[in-house]
């Protein structure tokens, strides 16, 4: 006894360090720092003292012994087992689902291997359930109710005897001392808990006690039991824990243990030196995680949904129309991402103006840095849509220095896109025409006599290689000074040549649908609606007269009485004064050869007669001089001789009716019929 009290001294002196009370009489663990100690399985004994009976691992068994054998039975007669008293601290952490327990025993060896895990504790087996050479007396603290059995429910102390079945148990709790109520107690709280077993040998009875710890030991035992250990208990006996978690990883912690067999109580276990338990819960940084768990699951679906988002998005605005005949194709086409980015989305700033088509941007094309305008057609008929693409990548081949060079196409629901080379200098028109118009552009130069007389035989060279020198014959069909550009050096570079065939496509001949630009439309067009080289040559007079006189094909003023340029033009003609027509910007500056030759050649290939007009080689041919102007004037005057004697008969030539506003582009149709 003086050896014990002795060694509770020291243990108490000996701070959190555990100490062992030598002998066979009892011990005392106030934690298991250095403690001499077995343990087995997936136990552990933690560093700062803790023995961790199932390190949160499933299904797997541990168990932690005393590591010698002690002596149960009375020296003298050897048959009974001595009075004994046990008393531990524990925890058990709950996992996300309720652990399987564990179990204080008294049994004949160490060798556990044959034990189950789970709700066998690590302690029993099926095999060997309730067969009394098992040995083996134990104590359990259920957590879970196993109906097989016979549990009381999922919170219980038993006594056991040779079977994981108890003998006797009651729900976990204490009795109050002074009341006598029953206190019940969670066994899986994470609370430290003390329990004690006290054997009595006469009467043989086993006393269950438990409290929280820090509590002093309740008088009323919660389990009590007459039961006679002589038989199970052998001679030499280990004591020790079992325990086995579940599916769930809960774990077992066992802080103090002690133990006296010398007919006192069990020694007191010093509770202020038990080591700490680690903190309860899944992490110690689970508050944390409360918070920043749902917060970035939200924000990582939030960020799901917005790649999402921002893919379809981006397929759906760079996605294109595609189909197989266009394979060949490939070569001449460009991604709708590349135009996307390289006119910054169709930005209103890149406009560079609008047509009878749609819309043409200027861009910058991101990778070769190269200038484009990309004009935007709006086009929802599949029909034609294939030949007029060959048409465009065959036109594309075209390239000549008096043509804007097409450089590919892309097309998109509803809409087709053309790429050109970039003129820096805009289109004819504005220079011709913007000082006597409220034109927001700003202010060109008026061009000189040698610009405009280069200008035209620009466009006489570029129709030419159209309508001859190609492998195929082109027809422009919309020759007008919109559609002449003008490159960095001034020169004339016809564009949007074949584009008005996208829109003829498909259409009957009987038709009165014609493509072109009012002004422009040779008279023939009224009646037979074909289209020829000859039509282009017609536009192609107009717009000669149009570049010499500076002056719109057709005058908007109503008082004009010929509101016609080529009219105007002819009555000059008529009268001896043709170069009154010349601009009056040129302020008299201007070769009056090739004034003349000019103003006789627009009035020669804008005849109404097709057959009185000259091929576009004839026209190359007259503004080179050859064959030169006297013999050029023959023709052109006995033409237009016959053409006003047919005048002065009351036969106009000129029998298009043309709507009021005179500037419209695109398809019109031409109504026959007079003035
Ligand atoms: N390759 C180009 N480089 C620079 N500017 C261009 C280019 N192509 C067109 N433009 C500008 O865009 C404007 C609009 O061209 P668009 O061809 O759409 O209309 P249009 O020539 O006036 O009429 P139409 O539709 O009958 O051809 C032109 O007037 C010209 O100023
Ligand atoms: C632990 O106890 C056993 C049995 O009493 C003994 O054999 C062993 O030497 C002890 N070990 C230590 C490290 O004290
Ligand atoms: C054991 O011995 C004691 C003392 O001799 C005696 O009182 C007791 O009855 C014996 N017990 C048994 C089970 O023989
Ligand atoms: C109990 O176990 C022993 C030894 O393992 C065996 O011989 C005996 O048959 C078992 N008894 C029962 C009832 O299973
Ligand atoms: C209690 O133990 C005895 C002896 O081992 C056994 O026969 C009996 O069936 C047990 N009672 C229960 C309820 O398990
Ligand atoms: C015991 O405590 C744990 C953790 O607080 C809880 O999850 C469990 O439901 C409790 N059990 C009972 C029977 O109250
Ligand atoms: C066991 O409990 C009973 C009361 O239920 C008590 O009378 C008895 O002394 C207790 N025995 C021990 C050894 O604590
Ligand atoms: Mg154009």
């Amino acid at each position: 006894m003086s050896v014990l009290l002795l060694n509770i001294f020291l243990s108490a002196v000996a701070l959190n360090l555990a100490a062992m009370a030598a002998g066979e009489d009892g011990f005392v663990f106030s934690g298991f720092k250095g403690a001499n100690i077995t343990v087995d399985g997936v136990a552990t004994v933690t560093r700062n003292g803790l023995v961790d009976l199932t390190t949160g691992q499933e299904t797997l068994k541990g168990h932690a012994f005393y590591p010698a054998p002690l002596r149960f039975h009375e020296s003298s007669n050897g048959t009974a087992v001595k009075s004994f008293s046990v008393s531990f601290v524990f925890a058990i952490y709950p996992n996300y689902r309720p652990s399987q327990g564990m179990a204080f025993f008294i049994a004949k060896s160490t060798d556990f291997s044959s034990a189950l895990p789970t709700q066998w504790f690590g302690v029993f087996n099926s095999a060997t359930q309730g067969n009394a050479s098992n040995h083996v007396f134990a104590v359990e603290l259920d957590t879970v109710n196993n109906r097989d059995l016979h549990d009381i429910d999922a919170n219980h102390v038993g006594i056991n005897v040779n079977s994981v079945v108890s003998n006797k148990s009651t729900t976990a709790g204490f009795y109050h001392d002074d009341t006598g109520s029953f206190n019940a107690l969670n066994l899986t709280s994470g609370e430290r808990l003390q329990l004690w077993v006290d054997y009595e040998r006469e009467p043989t009875r086993i006393n269950v006690t438990m409290s929280p710890l820090g509590m002093a030991k309740p008088a009323r035992p919660l389990v009590s039991a007459i039961y006679d250990l002589s038989t199970v208990i052998t001679e030499d006996a280990y004591l020790g824990f079992g325990s086995s978690a579940g599916r769930d990883g809960s774990r077992h912690y066992l802080l103090g243990w002690s133990f006296s067999s010398s007919g006192g109580p069990a020694p007191a276990i010093d509770i202020r030196n038990l080591p700490r338990l680690p903190r309860l819960g899944p992490k110690p940084q689970s508050k944390v995680l409360e918070i920043v768990l749902p917060l970035a699951t939200a924000t990582s679906v939030l960020a799901v949904g917005v790649t999402i988002f921002l893919l379809v998005r981006r397929h759906r605005r760079y996605a294109e129309l595609r189909e197989d005949w266009e394979v060949e194709f490939g070569p001449h086409r460009f991604p709708y991402k590349d135009l996307y980015h390289a006119t910054q989305g169709f930005r209103n700033k890149n406009l560079l103006g609008v047509g009878g088509f749609g819309r043409v941007y200027k861009g910058v094309l991101p990778k070769s840095k190269l200038e484009i305008a990309v004009k935007r057609v709006s086009h929802d008929s599949k029909q034609g849509m294939k030949e007029f693409i060959a048409e465009v990548v065959s036109i594309g081949r075209l390239q000549q220095r008096n043509l804007v060079h097409l450089l590919g196409y892309c097309r998109r629901k509803g809409q087709l896109f053309l790429v050109y080379d970039y003129m820096p200098n805009g289109s004819l028109d504005k220079y011709l025409y913007h000082r006597r118009q409220d034109d927001d552009n700003k202010l060109q130069p008026a061009l000189n006599w040698a610009q405009r007389f280069k200008i035209i035989r620009g466009v006489a060279s570029g129709l030419l290689y159209l309508h001859e020198e190609w492998e195929q014959v082109v027809i422009h069909r919309d020759v007008k000074a919109s559609n002449v550009l003008l490159d960095a050096e001034m020169n004339a570079r016809l564009g949007d040549f074949g584009l008005a065939r996208l829109y003829d496509h498909g259409i009957d001949p009987q038709s009165t649908h014609v493509v072109g630009t009012i002004g422009y439309l040779a008279p023939e067009l009224a009646c037979t609606g074909k289209v020829t080289p000859l039509t282009d040559v017609f536009a192609f007079g107009i717009f000669i007269l149009e570049v010499v006189c500076g002056q719109r094909p057709i005058k908007q003023d109503a008082r004009e009485k010929h509101p016609m340029l080529v009219d105007r033009v002819l009555e000059h003609c008529h009268n001896g004064s043709l170069l009154n027509m010349v601009d009056i910007e040129l302020h008299g500056e201007y070769d009056v050869n090739e004034a003349c030759l000019a103003l006789k050649l627009g009035l020669l290939c804008s005849h109404p007669f097709m057959d009185a007009r000259p091929t576009m080689r004839q026209v190359t041919q007259y503004l080179d001089g050859d064959p030169p102007t006297p013999e050029l004037s023959s023709p052109v005057d006995t033409n237009f001789e016959m053409l006003a004697a047919m005048q002065n008969e009351g036969f106009d030539p000129y029998i298009m009716s043309y709507p009021s506003s005179t500037a419209s582009h695109g398809a019109t149709s031409i109504v026959s019929g007079g003035r």
